[in-house]
């Protein structure tokens, strides 16, 4: 079963969050199974592509209203990855740096998503599926159905999955000049309040879409930037999968990132872990140290944090520490940056993205906070359980359906209900009250590193899925 992924972002190649994750990882655990699933990602001008060799595989031009450009089709020569990868190369378009938040935003994913359907139509490719990830290849099932170019490939399945919600990359009728020809009448499944919204489009015009947890796929009907009703209405094509995690890459007993291996039977060496990200941050050893990584945006809960981490110190006397790593709002960052100079001793801020400092505080933190307001799966939690971490996550979509508060049975995390500042330092004192109790601290831990996350399970639900819309395969 020929399968295309379409993304925004791909680990190790282009990474900004959990989608980059999830796409640099699904295909290869699909091909595993015995598919045939490859990538194809916008060309950005980043390390991983600089550093590997790529064939041109295809190349024409296209138009984008009136502007002619020239594309390239390039496709990773070894397949490093596990699975193969192709990237749209758009000169003077897409071979930037950034991923995302250039103005020409839009018109940079509508060339993206006309090159891959020109490069599949002219080459006489049949894929089984074609699998579009978020609102940036989000038009792609409304093209191939409704614009008389790709008549030949109009009755390719597609699922659409929804890794957030909350973006629909909408922009406004003006625009539609950037389209090829589409049958006009049918140009109302492009819209939602009076915009072309690629997310709607592709809710409305897939054969199937997915969630990344089942949480997120009722909470979409409640939460979803305007879009609740759309969900309600199409309901009968989605379904809720869990994403898994890529555990070669994260895996406490082989990470080259951390400072020391550890695994199940020799839990005790997550402790150096601790020991080396204390020294590298000046901090106490012999406190619980609660981390925190991610982007910092009011949906992550992050502008709550530096008021309950100070709140925290306070009331517990300085006996927790604190420490996080994350990029975003300005505004957030300053609050954090204020935090770290009021309490030298306790709390710990680095601005930056840095995935080898994610790896280590997964490692070498007690407990990983997550106070998101929208979390459709969240894999911090997941890797944060595999590294023995206990995670403190709000009751909210993937945090939901993944962590059990240690109260319950076979509980090994801790839960509370509001993206509050009072919730959270709650939380924070229930965490200090599990690590002052050393025998619980190690239950925990060993129960959280004896769950499998792995993708194993959800690939399999991705098929039957695929298969469902393609019995005779
Ligand atoms: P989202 O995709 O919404 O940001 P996820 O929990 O799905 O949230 O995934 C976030 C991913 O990005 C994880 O792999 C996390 O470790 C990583 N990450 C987020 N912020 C940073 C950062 N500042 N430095 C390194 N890794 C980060
Ligand atoms: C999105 C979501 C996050 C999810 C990730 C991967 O970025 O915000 O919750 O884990 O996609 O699916």
């Amino acid at each position: 079963m020929r399968i295309y992924h379409l993304s925004a972002e791909c680990y190790p190649v282009a990474k900004v969050g959990g989608l980059g994750d999830v796409v640099g990882a699904l295909p290869k655990y699909q091909n595993q199974a015995g598919l045939n699933a490859a990538v194809v990602l916008p060309y950005y001008n980043r390390k991983f592509v600089r550093e590997h060799q790529f064939d041109v595989v295809f190349r024409a031009s296209n138009l984008l209203g009136t502007k002619r450009y020239e594309f390239e089709i390039l496709k990773e020569r070894d397949n490093v990855l596990g699975f193969e990868l192709y990237l749209v190369h758009i000169p003077g378009l897409l071979d930037r740096e950034e991923v995302y938040s250039y103005p020409d935003e839009r018109e940079q994913f509508i060339a993206y998503q006309l090159a891959f359907l020109d490069w599949i139509n002219w080459s006489q490719q049949t894929p089984d599926i074609i699998h579009c990830h978020d609102h940036h290849s989000g038009l792609v099932p409304f093209l191939l159905q409704h614009s008389a170019l790709y008549k030949r490939i109009s009755k390719t399945k597609t699922v659409f999955t929804i890794h957030n919600g909350q973006y629909h990359g909408a922009f406004s009728w003006d625009k539609v000049g950037l389209l090829p020809e589409i049958d006009m009448a049918s140009a109302g499944l492009l819209e939602w309040n009076n915009a072309i919204n690629p997310l709607a489009a592709a809710v409305k015009c897939c054969d199937r879409y997915t969630t990344v947890s089942p949480s997120y796929l009722y909470e979409l009907t409640k939460q979803s930037n305007g879009l609740e009703y759309l969900f309600y209405l199409e309901g009968q094509k989605g379904s809720g999968i869990i994403n898994g995690i890529d555990t070669q890459v994260w895996d406490p007993a082989t990470d080259k990132m951390i400072a020391a291996n550890y695994s199940l039977k020799k839990i005790k060496d997550k402790e150096k872990n601790k020991q080396a990200l204390c020294e590298r941050f000046e901090l106490s050893t012999d406190k619980p140290l609660v981390a925190f990584i991610g982007r910092l945006v009011g949906e992550k809960g992050a502008d709550l944090i530096a008021e309950a981490f100070g709140k925290s110190v306070n009331e517990l006397g300085g006996q927790v520490n604190f420490l996080v790593l994350g990029t975003g709002e300005i505004d957030i960052q300053d609050e954090l940056k204020v935090l770290a100079e009021r309490y030298p001793e306790s709390c710990k801020v680095y601005i930056g993205y840095d995935e080898e400092l994610s790896h280590r505080i997964y490692a070498g933190a007690d407990f990983l906070l997550m106070p998101s307001r929208v979390e459709p799966c969240g894999l911090n939690q997941l890797y944060s359980l595999r590294y023995g971490t206990v995670p403190i996550v709000r009751s909210t979509g993937g945090l939901k359906d993944t962590v059990i508060d240690f109260g319950d049975e076979n509980g090994y995390g801790i839960r509370f209900n509001n993206a509050s500042v009072n919730d959270i330092c709650y939380s924070v004192g229930r965490a200090l009250s599990v690590y002052q109790n050393t025998e619980h601290l190690q239950l925990l831990r060993k129960r959280m590193m004896a769950l499998d996350f792995s993708w194993n399970q959800s690939t399999n639900q991705y098929i039957q899925l695929y298969k469902s819309l393609i019995p005779n395969l």
